[in-house]
């Protein structure tokens, strides 16, 4: 067994009943290797995958700044110059790399799961949990407002965008969190909350 392996074991043994390991760390069941945080623009998804690869003691990998990091162009540059076909396919591209990795928090984007290609992945990637952070589009649009930094080049179409994913979200995700109420903080740990069952 390697050392980091027996440093695993131990803290796996010196987890609490609430699911905190010693250092202070939260506990996903052994069956959960990735979680995927799905959900429209403004659900939260960036903030809380921070937070919550914190919480495990995992990587966080948000899905457009991979796609980003593989293309070199930024993603209204994508869309601007390519369309979101092209988007798309870079998105499909990226996701199923971080599908790959274990011990990691992956934040989609808010369009990835129209694309039948990324569901089957999610649904077919063994101890991957997805969790679908939800609030009304009112919510979400009001935060998408305030959220100056993000560029978001398909907010104009919000409401028909949204209408077609919520059922695909709800359809993917084996949990969901709704974050109306709640700070980021607390949404990480709900999440936690809902993997431990
Ligand atoms: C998109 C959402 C964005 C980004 C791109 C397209 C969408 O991500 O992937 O602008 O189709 O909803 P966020 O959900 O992180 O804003």
């Amino acid at each position: 067994m390697s050392a980091s392996a027996t440093l695993e074991a131990v803290e796996e043994m010196e987890t609490t009943k609430t699911g905190r390991r010693a250092s202070g760390q939260a506990s996903l069941p052994e069956t959960v290797e990735r979680v995927v945080l799905t959900g429209f623009m403004g659900s939260g998804k960036t903030t809380t995958g921070k937070l919550l690869a914190e919480l495990l003691g995992w990587e966080f990998r948000d899905l457009d700044r991979e796609i980003e990091r593989r293309d070199g162009r930024t993603v209204p540059q994508i869309f601007a110059e390519s369309g979101e076909e092209a988007f798309r396919r870079l998105e499909a591209g990226a996701l199923a790399s971080l599908c790959g990795k274990r011990r990691v928090v992956i934040a989609l984007g808010g369009g990835a799961i129209e694309e039948l290609r990324n569901r089957l992945l999610l649904e077919q990637t063994p101890r991957t949990a997805v969790v679908y952070l939800q609030a009304p589009l009112e919510t979400l649009l009001e935060r998408c407002a305030t959220d100056t930094g993000t560029a978001r080049p398909l907010l104009g179409e919000a409401e028909a965008r949204f209408k077609r994913r919520h059922p695909l979200y709800e359809r993917v995700a084996q949990h969901k969190v709704t974050t109306t109420e709640l700070a980021a903080a607390a949404v990480a740990e709900a999440v936690v909350e809902a993997l431990r069952g």
